[in-house]
């Protein structure tokens, strides 16, 4: 009773001397605005305050996250970096090589991760052997989703090649449905064109194009036909294309306007935000050829000064990567978990061929990083390569030009 007493007198001389009772804070820069996505960081937000957490938000709205990023580099240089930030792929090693990012290792190594994530995200999530960022999810880019009634009413099934997606498209285009629901966003251009290029070049053509970044490959036939059919399907959208946000072109899909959308599986989110069901309302299926892309997001933790905001940051990087969490935002998010220990029993049919899509490619070489989504390459690199993709998109550019042009731009990037 007595140690009661003093336990209750202490705890409000804690509270009289205000900070020192403070619990863990955060304030976190992401790019989730969109309904599903919206929805998705609602779990975090909610899990790190029933620990005690305080959470301030930073959305900075815009798919793909290049707006997220221009605003976390301008914090950074004014030396007033967020706790916590939605970062991913080598962008992460490319923060630490920058000495900003704190070391998340004891978290990491006290709830055991290099146990429970596949050792294909967990490098993603080192920097020289330290943990540097914590995984969220992993999603996958080369999907095409949609409309089921549309499909059904035009005698159309999901296209397993490329020339059965234009004949499809024609059809449909000949029945006044906007065939393919595209933003004309430079993110966006290249989230299609890596899909288009995996099926066309193959898992190994990928690989040499997008992460060694093979001369021969880029400028190959095969990339040329790459181009080719970018340039069909530039046929394929609607006047109103340019600068529409891709949740807006998967409100299309839903509503009937459009038939098919090429999106990662952030676009389910929205399917699923909006009460839609797979198999029913929407329907998913690989884009044409072998392999997965995958973009995986992930928290990275900038070092900070004040121990609230490093409870702050251990807390939420323990979160993101606990089991329950895993499930719930994963299940709105569209994505499947990275842990690989969470069971799938309440995901639907897309996230259950995602993961078994995953563990045959990982299988058979053909697990492949997104480079439009971060995951292949550097900025730069990156940033190069899109720059031409959204050109050629945009313009009457030739094939060849393009592929001519894409040589330039990425060894002017090295
Ligand atoms: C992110 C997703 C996000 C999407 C659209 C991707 O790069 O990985 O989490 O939903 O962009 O904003």
């Amino acid at each position: 009773m007595k140690f009661h007493v003093l336990g209750a007198v202490s705890g409000l001389a804690l509270v009289a001397s205000g900070a020192a009772l403070a619990g863990p804070e955060a304030e976190v820069l992401h790019w989730w605005t969109s309904g599903g996505e919206a929805k998705s960081v609602a779990v975090l937000q909610e899990e790190f305050a029933a620990n005690g957490g305080t959470w301030t938000d930073m959305p900075v709205a815009g798919g793909g996250g290049d707006a997220a990023m221009t605003a976390l580099r301008a914090r950074v240089l004014s030396g007033n970096a967020p706790t916590a930030v939605q970062l991913k792929g080598p962008a992460i090693q490319e923060w630490y090589e920058e000495g900003v990012l704190a070391d998340i290792s004891a978290v990491a190594e006290a709830e055991g991760w290099a146990d429970v994530l596949p050792a294909s995200i967990a490098g993603h999530m080192k920097c020289e052997g330290t943990w540097c960022a914590a995984p969220v999810n992993v999603h996958r880019v080369d999907w095409i989703w949609a409309n089921a009634d549309v499909l059904e009413a035009n005698g159309i099934a999901m296209p397993s090649s490329w020339a059965e997606f234009n004949a499809a498209a024609e059809k449909l285009q000949a029945a006044g449905i906007i065939p393919l629901a595209h933003g004309g966003q430079a993110w966006q251009d290249a989230t299609v064109f890596e899909a288009v290029a995996l099926g066309i070049l193959g898992a190994d053509g990928f690989h040499k194009a997008f992460v060694e970044l093979d001369e021969a490959t880029l400028k190959s036939d095969g990339m040329k036909a790459v181009f080719d059919q970018m340039r069909t399907l530039r046929g394929f959208v609607d006047p109103n294309f340019p600068g529409r946000d891709w949740n807006l072109a998967t409100a299309m899909v839903m509503n009937g306007e459009a038939a098919f959308q090429i999106m990662g599986d952030w676009a389910k989110g929205e399917f699923l935000a909006a009460g839609k069901a797979p198999g029913e309302d929407f329907l998913c299926a690989s884009t044409p050829g072998d392999g997965f892309l995958y973009n995986v997001d992930s928290f990275a933790m900038f070092a900070v000064d004040g121990a609230e905001k490093e409870a702050g940051q251990q807390l939420l990087a323990k979160l993101i990567v606990g089991k329950n969490f895993q499930k719930v935002f994963n299940l709105n998010k569209g994505s499947i978990p990275a842990r690989v220990d969470v069971a799938l029993d309440e995901f639907d049919s897309c996230a259950h061929l995602s993961a078994s899509d995953m563990a045959a490619s990982s299988e058979g070489g053909s697990l492949l990083p997104s480079y439009a989504h971060g995951m292949a390459l550097r900025g730069a690199q990156a940033g190069a390569i899109t720059d031409v993709v959204t050109a050629h998109f945009n313009s009457d550019m030739s094939s060849e030009d393009a592929v001519q042009q894409l040589v330039t731009a990425v060894a002017n990037s090295m």
